[in-house]
Parts: C-alpha cells; sequence; structure tokens
C-alpha cells in the first residue's frame, strides 16, 4: 500500500474558480438539489409490474451492468446496443436536470417493459415499486474501490460538490456526507430487501473475476436463453478496454459542464484494489475499524482484493 495519494489525485481539483452547486437532502441523505427540488414528482413514480431497475451506490459498476443488461436484451446484438447513448435508453429515476427532461418523465414516455437506473437507498425508493413484482439487480462494489472512484468522480463532476483534498473526501465518504449518503446503509439495506423482493444482488468484483457466470445469472434473472457463443460476446463486448472506447458507453458526449473528462476519465481504472494507491496506512487502519462496527451483524460480505 501506498503511503501517500496517487499521482493522478496530484493534480488541481477543478479549473479556477468553478462554483458547483452544494448538495440538498431528504431524510437525512445527501442528494443533488435539483432531484430535492423535484422530489414530488419522483417520489410519485408508478412503478410497473414488468419493469426491470438496476440499482447500485454511485460508481459501483452501474454503467457496466447498464450495458450488460442491454446486450443480455438484445439478445448479444452489438448494432442495436449502439443505437443510443446509454443514459438515454435506461431512465435515471431521480434525474432532474432541465432543460432535459427528468428521469419520470422519460420513464413515462417509454414503452414497456421498461429498463431503468437508480442510486436511491431502499428508504427513498419512489413507494410504488414496493407494491408491485417488478425485477431489480443491485450491484455492490467495496467501500474503499467504492470511495476512490467516487472521489475522481467528483473530481470531474460538474454538478456535484468539489471534493476537496483526498484526506477530506475520506472523512466525508466514511461519515456519509456525499450524494446518495452512506455505503454501508445503502448495501446493508438492499441486501436485506433482497429477502423480500425479486432482486438479483451482485458484486463488481465477481463480476470482474468471473464475468461469464455472472452474465449468467443477469441473464437467467432475465427469463432469457443465450448460447455460450453469445455469453462469450458479451464478455467480450462489455470488458471494460471495450467500454472505455465506446461512445455510447464512455460519456464522451455528455458535456464539459456535466462532466469534465480532461481532469478524469469517467472509464477510469476499472480495477478490483486501487484503494491500495489511494489510502494511506493510518487511513485504511482507521477505515477498517470503522468499517467492522458499521458493518458488524451483517451476512454480507465484501473482496477488497481478487
Ligand atoms: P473506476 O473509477 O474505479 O475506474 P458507475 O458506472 O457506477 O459510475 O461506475 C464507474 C466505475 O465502473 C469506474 O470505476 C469504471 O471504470 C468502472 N467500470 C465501468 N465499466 C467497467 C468494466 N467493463 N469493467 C470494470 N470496471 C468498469
Amino acid at each position: 500500500m501506498k503511503e501517500s495519494m496517487a499521482q493522478e489525485a496530484k493534480r488541481p481539483l477543478l479549473s479556477e474558480g468553478k462554483k458547483h452547486p452544494p448538495l440538498g437532502e431528504v431524510k437525512g441523505i445527501l442528494l443533488p438539489r435539483t432531484t430535492v427540488n423535484n422530489w414530488d414528482q419522483i417520489q410519485k413514480f408508478k412503478a410497473k409490474d414488468d419493469d426491470l431497475v438496476i440499482c447500485t451506490y454511485p460508481k459501483s459498476g452501474t454503467t457496466w451492468i447498464q450495458e450488460i443488461v442491454d446486450m443480455v436484451e438484445q439478445n448479444g446484438d452489438v448494432e442495436k446496443c449502439q443505437r443510443s447513448v446509454i443514459h438515454l435508453q435506461h431512465p435515471f429515476i431521480e434525474w432532474a436536470r432541465s432543460p432535459q427532461p427528468s428521469g419520470v418523465d422519460q420513464a413515462n414516455a417509454m414503452p414497456c417493459p421498461r429498463i431503468m437506473k437508480t442510486h436511491l437507498p431502499t428508504q427513498l425508493l419512489p413507494p410504488s415499486f414496493w407494491d408491485i413484482t417488478c425485477k431489480i439487480i443491485y450491484v455492490a462494489q467495496n467501500a474503499k474501490d467504492c470511495m476512490v472512484s467516487y472521489y475522481h468522480f467528483q473530481r470531474m463532476s460538474q454538478i456535484l460538490p468539489e471534493p476537496g483534498t483526498w484526506e477530506e473526501y475520506f472523512e466525508n465518504f466514511i461519515n456519509g456526507k456525499v450524494s446518495c449518503g452512506p455505503w454501508y446503509d445503502h448495501v446493508k439495506g438492499w441486501w436485506k430487501a433482497k429477502d423480500k423482493h425479486q432482486i438479483l444482488f451482485l458484486f463488481y468484483e465477481d463480476i470482474k473475476e468471473n464475468p461469464k457466470s455472472e452474465i449468467q445469472k443477469v441473464m437467467k434473472f432475465m427469463g432469457k436463453n443465450l448460447d455460450e457463443k453469445i455469453l462469450d460476446k458479451i464478455v467480450q463486448e462489455t470488458s471494460f478496454e471495450k467500454l472505455k472506447e465506446n461512445p455510447m458507453i464512455n460519456h464522451s458526449t455528455v458535456p464539459k459542464t456535466i462532466m469534465d473528462q480532461s481532469i478524469s476519465p469517467f472509464m477510469r481504472k476499472g480495477i478490483v484494489g486501487d484503494w491500495k494507491n489511494h489510502l494511506t496506512v493510518a487511513q485504511n487502519e482507521k477505515f477498517n475499524r470503522d468499517y467492522k462496527k458499521k458493518m458488524e451483524g451483517t451476512s454480507l460480505t465484501f473482496h477488497m482484493e481478487i
């Protein structure tokens, strides 16, 4: 483990004078202010039985699983998967930034069966989701790598607060002072929810280690049956190297006013264990002590390296 932050993190945080909007709050959970301002519409969203929802804590491999789901849905047809940028294919339920239509408006205008995405913790999900039998795919990533990815994302995101120094960010993350609230409660909440609802709970580390078997789980959960050749193609087409170069996936079409990828690319490293290049020995010890307390009593376990 390195004693100091990786070189890439030492670059200036953001161009001078740039102002980022502060977060708002719903029931103690920090969220983008535009989402908070649209909360009424989001909470009244009507889910349907044949909906499929991709759910993650931010920076846990959302885009990756979105493309896997799309490729399964399109039976491995690469051309069909290129029909539009990924964030237009799957409405982001809590997205609310005019002049673009809100995630709710996009979902309402979409033909069924719908595939959508959310980062909301269980307690903030629109209540209609709990009254129906829709399917949810949850992907979780270990907290240390998630924190590192989130830090670099906040450096380049122009719509989330500036992350401050790595030391400041570390404290904010472990105290849940980031958009979507504490990682710990998010993963524990969804882990518990899977016992009562149709939720396929996956781990980023497992997909990384054995993509084919995890994609097979997705396929079965979606009620599809694809042959080995197509599965192999999906593994290949959804690899980090492929997605990094794919303009429908790598967010290169997103304006700089939302994501400035000259600061840090959206498809940054795509590895397990990058936390070792960021957390100091002291931070790692502090993290582990705090983690033990916050994760006590749950059967949920993570691989911090593979
Ligand atoms: P890093 O910042 O660690 O590189 P999200 O889509 O939830 O915002 O998650 C983004 C993270 O998922 C980024 O992590 C990104 O590189 C990683 N990712 C995206 N596609 C991936 C793939 N095919 N394989 C591994 N990691 C991937």
